[in-house]
């Protein structure tokens, strides 16, 4: 565990094992940036040579590591580039950056420029989270894992209530984020449905009993599914051994005033997407180990809101199903009846999210939450829009606006898409259902799916986010982000409870 200080303290002096300050690319060279003119004036004129025959570029995330031989107090210096006018959100990818580069110090002091609560946030969000690893399933290796034992960020705010709330809080969130990310790393046959749902029991265990009891967490297994009439999620899940389930978590925090918001949060959680007969190809298969990141992401979005007790009331529906091949796996051709009676004609085993989102939603509805906001590595459509770093949302006007004004203060990157006139007559093409689950149109796949969604929303405020590409990173690290999981949409999330809570 990383205990994290704030401190106005000179950089120069504070004794750490490595101070870590700011490179920023300019015009004329770089220069450093602010938090480190303590350590420029200790280098005094060796410093420009130096950095120029280290051909430091100040580059967004660049790092390097020089031995300070006693030209300050720690003994050694991590020069993290900052681009030219770098934002928070360049800031929160610099520290996660930085992270990576001494994995085996104990101490360490961040020099970065922090001048209030926002930069301080982002600089703790950005450490915790470029730190994360996942080493689970290796042998012990020789470097340790936890990172520093403790982190002092130097800001000259230090002693603002603000700036200590926003550490605070930032700590709240990375925890979040990175739990977010080890659960959609762990391997698919360790998190099938049932022991996915045992991990959220679990993990939301100290918060849903005692005294302290604020969260309300039921699991619906496969007899009660059959029972509430959640047809989707059954229909998915029948081709696997391992049985589907419907978690539902209530964040009702004490005290509650009456007209607080109520918001409620859905998240698609395929723990396995073989693509059922529809079957996928095969290169990239193991991935699909991340299709319950929505899931993932909306349990950790609760349980933060629920660490920092934020003042509104969160209703949370994750529906887990594996989608796998057998003899008694849904067929193309088949009709579902999902919660509250609609008939669904499966025509592709491989478009399974919305089939069981549509059970959730139908769920999620019915307590008549002020809005709703599903998140799902719903369509590979969306990455061939927006590529792997973006996520699509769509839905009702305000709601979408309202995701992404907080996605902007998360430094995760959204992009609004429409759901044009065309796809309610795509949806409803079916000559033996009410909806059709799937065309064979290529063209605007991630719309249609977002216009099946809204079937089940029941017209109430509404954002879909689709995060199949932003959800998992195929390759390494980058900034902030680590390679596998990457715990997308949790920050957002929290953001958007801070946010309904202030208005
Ligand atoms: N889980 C996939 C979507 C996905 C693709 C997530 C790539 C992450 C990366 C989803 O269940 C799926 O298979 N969608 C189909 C929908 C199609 C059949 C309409 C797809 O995108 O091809
Ligand atoms: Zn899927
Ligand atoms: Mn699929």
């Amino acid at each position: 565990m990383t205990s994290f200080i704030l401190r106005s303290a000179s950089p120069a002096k504070t004794k750490v094992d490595a101070v870590v300050v700011g490179v920023l690319a300019g015009e004329d060279g770089v220069s450093l940036a602010d938090g480190a003119q303590d350590v420029a004036s200790a280098y005094g004129r060796k410093l420009r040579p130096l950095l120029a025959s280290l051909s430091i570029k100040g580059s967004l995330g660049e790092t390097t590591r020089i031995p300070t031989a006693g030209a300050i107090n720690a003994p050694v210096l991590v020069l993290v580039g900052l681009g030219r006018t770098p934002s928070t959100a360049d800031l929160r990818r610099a520290a996660g950056a930085a992270a990576r580069a001494v994995p085996n110090a104990a101490t360490v002091a961040l020099a970065l420029p922090t001048p209030g609560a926002a930069e301080v946030r982002a600089v703790t969000e950005g450490w915790l989270l470029g730190g994360y690893r996942f080493t689970a399933y290796q042998r012990d290796t020789a470097t340790p894992t936890d990172g520093p034992g403790e982190v002092v960020v130097l800001t000259p705010a230090a002693r603002k209530q603000e700036v200590v709330d926003a550490l605070a809080r930032a700590e709240v969130v990375a925890q979040s984020v990175a739990d977010c990310r080890t659960w959609v790393n762990t391997p698919p046959g360790d998190l099938t449905p049932p022991l996915f749902a045992e991990a959220v029991q679990a993990a939301t265990a100290p918060l849903a009993k005692g005294r302290g009891k604020v969260l309300t967490v039921t699991v619906h297994d496969e007899v009660a599914l059959a029972e509430m009439g959640c047809g989707g999620i059954l229909g998915v899940g029948q081709g696997s051994d391992a049985p589907p389930r419907l978690v539902e978590i209530t964040y009702a925090p004490k005290g509650l005033a009456k007209d607080a918001p109520h918001l409620a949060l859905v998240g698609k959680g395929i723990t396995f997407d073989s693509g059922g007969l529809t079957i996928k190809p095969a290169t990239s298969m193991h991935e699909m180990k991340s299709d319950m990141a929505g899931a993932a992401a909306v349990v950790q979005a609760t349980l933060a809101i629920a660490r920092l007790g934020l003042p509104l009331k969160v209703s949370t529906f994750v529906p887990m199903a594996e989608n796998m091949v057998s003899g008694n796996a849904t067929r193309p051709g088949d009709v579902l009846r999902l919660y509250g009676g609609t008939t669904v004609e499966i025509l592709n085993t491989d478009a399974e999210g919305r089939l069981v989102l549509g059970d959730a939603l139908g769920r999620a509805v019915e307590v008549s939450p002020d809005l709703v906001v599903d998140v799902a590595t719903l369509t590979g459509h969306m990455v061939l829009a927006l590529g792997t770093q973006v996520a699509g949302v769509l839905g009702t006007e305000e709601t979408v606006a309202q995701v992404l004004a907080a996605a902007e203060a998360a430094g995760e990157a959204m992009w609004p898409m429409p759901i044009p006139e065309e796809m309610k007559q795509r949806i409803t093409s079916s000559k033996v259902a009410d909806l059709a689950q799937h065309d064979w149109v290529r063209w605007g796949g991630g719309l249609f799916a977002a216009a099946f969604l809204r079937e089940f929303t029941g017209g109430l405020p509404w954002a879909h986010l689709d995060i199949a590409g932003p959800a998992f990173a195929s390759g390494g690290p980058s900034g902030h982000v680590t390679s596998g999981g990457t715990g997308f949409a949790v920050a957002t999330l929290v953001n958007l409870a801070d946010a309904l809570v202030a208005s």
